[in-house]
């Protein structure tokens, strides 16, 4: 030792080597199937770096033993939700509802979806769940329209345990809700009085709805569910072609036979199942 002074790169963020990438997005793969491009080196710093410093860890190679550690697999969980993208928002890709609206609701419920059996719309990704209560404002207004009404109910999945905590709330800022029409707000959220303005769903569709973990391309058979309408929307592009392919055939194995598939309008299906025809874009019918 020479007592020279502190080499100042050495507190400065580490470095993420391709090899390490690799690594990391291989064990969050292995998790959730979301497939990050080993490319996207500030992309997996950005995400990661902040774990190291709250584990204080020192570099990217002492992060990867803790990986490989005892903890290993609850840390692996918090690397593949640090990876995941949860962008979202109330009537994202309008023609979707749309489209249920006008043709596809009435559709199944001729077919006897809300009268011989619940008819039943699944979020299959919800992130914070704008896409589930969006369907489920849109199939209330279509149950009012029928002389009864209908027996309807939603769900929303998703592998993020962090995110489903936040969607559990059914609260949201007042920018997270611009999408939604006017007249919807007024009927389906309830506005805080303080500031910031919040808004919550209102408990008539709250009370219709339920919220659970699942991995789509591990579907277990702890996720009881028979939908007429699956929403995989804006989480396809994320996974490689098997996983992609292992996640559409879990959920359409969820799906009633005459059920509709919504897939995200960037992301039409190469190679549909078989048992699946496509009725309009990015929408597939089960025959
Ligand atoms: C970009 S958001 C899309 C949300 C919504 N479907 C939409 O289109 O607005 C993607 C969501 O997929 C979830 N996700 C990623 N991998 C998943 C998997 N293997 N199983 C279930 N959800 C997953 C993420 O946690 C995230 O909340």
């Amino acid at each position: 030792m020479t007592g020279m002074a502190q080499n100042p790169l050495s507190t400065a963020t580490p470095r993420l080597h391709p090899r390490q990438a690799r690594t990391l997005v291989e064990i969050a793969r292995k998790i959730t199937g979301v497939a990050v491009s080993t490319d996207k080196i500030s992309f997996l710093e950005l995400r990661v770096s902040r774990r190291l410093r709250e584990l204080g860890c020192a570099d990217y190679d002492s992060y990867i033993a803790k990986l490989h550690g005892p903890d290993g697999m609850a840390e692996a969980r918090y690397l593949a939700e640090a990876l995941t993208t949860h962008t979202t928002s109330f009537f994202r890709e309008k023609v979707h509802y749309d489209w249920l609206a006008r043709e596809g609701l009435p559709n199944l419920a001729e077919a006897g979806a809300g009268t011989g059996y619940k008819l039943t719309i699944w979020s299959a990704a919800c992130s914070l769940g704008s896409e589930m209560w969006t369907a489920a404002m849109v199939l209330d207004q279509f149950s009012q329209t029928r002389k009864g009404g209908l027996s309807w109910g939603v769900v929303g999945t998703d592998v993020s345990r962090q995110i489903l905590r936040q969607a559990a709330t059914a609260v949201f800022t007042e920018d997270q809700v611009t999408g939604i029409p006017a007249e919807l707000r007024r009927s389906y959220l309830m506005r805080s009085r303080g500031e910031p303005r919040l808004y919550r769903i209102v408990p008539e569709l709250r009370s219709r709805a339920q919220l659970a973990w699942a991995n789509l391309v591990d579907l277990d058979r702890t996720l009881k569910l028979t939908a007429d309408v699956a929403f995989l929307r804006n989480v396809l592009i994320y996974f490689q072609p098997e996983d992609q392919r292992r996640a559409v055939a879990n959920v359409v194995s969820r799906l009633r036979d005459g059920g509709y598939l919504l897939t995200g309008h960037s992301e039409s299906l190469a190679d549909p199942p078989a048992n699946l025809r496509q009725v309009a874009a990015s929408t597939y019918q089960k025959v």
